[in-house]
């Protein structure tokens, strides 16, 4: 898939170029503490900059509801990007209207500007067209460097390409780029490593993996669903309800692609108090104590895993394999995040995505094995799903 690329714009001097970052990343006490998307944007900035355009930076953060919601306000990330830009950015306390439209006015050739959160307007959530022309009026051209957020069918990702000269930014690109390998001409044996918590979110992209790769490996609470079905007792670990069904219909139709873990960690707190014990998957109808909670996959099962990531010639990995905030719980995620680095390194093309995915990698000190590292989370699988995303399908040549 070609995108119309950001390098097609023919003169970029002083046009006012607004570009829809993904910005929603993690903040505590003020302050960015996972910065990987923000990161990710200097490619096109650094060139819009380099070309003096006017660059006007807009983004989401959080779920206000169309409300404006302190805590969400992305006062915080121009302290990042001021910090990181190695020049003046500015920052405007809106993101439509007169004084948004008079800061611009006063950019010179070269500045950087970031626009408030776009999600304090309803309009944005709702893909509203006048929202989406008040955004388009503030600039010449639009350009989206926000892969994170292309399945969103909203204003500033969707709408707003009816009214703009659009195009993809670098970061974008590179995504479409990365994760089209893992669609179609990959090397086989292909193997899927997905884990998380909410397989509502994930059922579309395992059937897509169940029809095209070799293995389908399911960890973390995503694996309860499964488990659920085959009539195992997982005590008090989450899963939900409305797909155990589904998921047996999975399992029965892929009975040798889907590999389930062999065997769990359970513990009866989940906390760092919390008595931890390895049992077998066919022994947890045996727990006397009906209160336990499934936290981790167990020692065989990591082995277990291990053979196929190394027998793999490509691998797509989204989801942590239990509670990995909590290190004790930590172990299956943290283990399988090396070997599947070390399978990345190698001769395998190894992507992976997702926000507690980035988390785990960066704290194993990870980020340079692998072949890709996706920004996206929910979009990322929803690509992988083979779905032309909403703000995908304005930019494809
Ligand atoms: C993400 O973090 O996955 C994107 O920024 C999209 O956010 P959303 O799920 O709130 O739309």
């Amino acid at each position: 898939m070609q995108l119309k690329s950001i390098e097609q714009i023919k003169n970029l001097k002083n046009k006012r170029v607004l570009v829809r970052v993904d910005y929603n990343v993690d903040i505590a006490k003020g302050k960015v503490t996972e910065p990987e998307r923000i990161d990710r944007t200097f490619t096109t900035i650094n060139y819009l900059v380099k070309n003096k355009a006017k660059v006007i930076l807009m983004s989401h953060l959080g779920r206000p509801d169309g409300q404006r919601v302190e805590k969400y306000s992305l006062r915080p990330v121009y302290g990042y990007l001021d910090k990181m830009a190695k020049r003046p950015v500015y920052f405007v306390n809106d993101c439509i209207g007169n004084a948004v439209k008079e800061k611009i006015e006063k950019m010179q050739a070269g500045q950087i500007l970031l626009l408030e959160n776009l999600r304090f307007y309803s309009g944005e959530e709702a893909n509203d067209t006048k929202f989406a022309r008040e955004l388009a009026s503030l600039a010449d051209i639009y350009v989206n460097d926000a892969f994170a957020v292309v399945h969103r069918a909203h204003a500033s990702v969707a709408a707003i390409t009816k009214y703009s000269p659009s195009y993809a930014g670098f970061n974008l690109i590179d995504e479409v780029k990365n994760l089209s390998k893992l669609l179609s001409g990959f090397k086989k044996p292909a193997v899927a490593i997905i884990g998380g918590v909410k397989i509502s979110t994930k059922i579309k992209v395992l059937e897509n993996f169940c029809k095209k790769y070799d293995k389908v490996l399911i960890g973390g609470a995503l694996a309860n669903n499964f488990f659920v079905a085959k009539k195992y007792n997982i005590g008090q670990s989450v899963f939900e309800a409305d797909f155990v069904k589904l998921s047996k219909r999975l399992l029965d139709k892929y009975k040798k692609k889907i590999i389930l873990p062999l065997d769990v960690v359970i513990t009866n707190k989940v906390d760092m108090s919390g008595k931890k014990e390895i049992v077998k998957v066919t022994d947890l109808n045996k727990q006397k104590n009906k209160k336990f909670l499934i936290v981790d996959i167990g020692t065989k099962t990591e082995l277990y895993f291990e053979s196929f990531i190394k027998s793999s010639s490509t691998f797509v990995w989204n989801g942590a394999m239990g509670v990995f905030e909590i290190p004790q719980f930590a172990h299956g995620s943290d283990y399988l995040a090396r070997i599947m680095a070390m399978q990345s390194r190698g001769d395998a093309y190894g992507a992976v995505g997702g926000g507690d995915t980035i988390i785990l990698i960066k704290r194993n000190y990870l980020e340079n094995w692998y072949d890709f590292v996706s920004t996206g989370g929910g979009a990322m699988l929803e690509f992988l799903e083979g779905k032309v995303l909403p703000g995908i399908k304005p930019l494809v040549r």
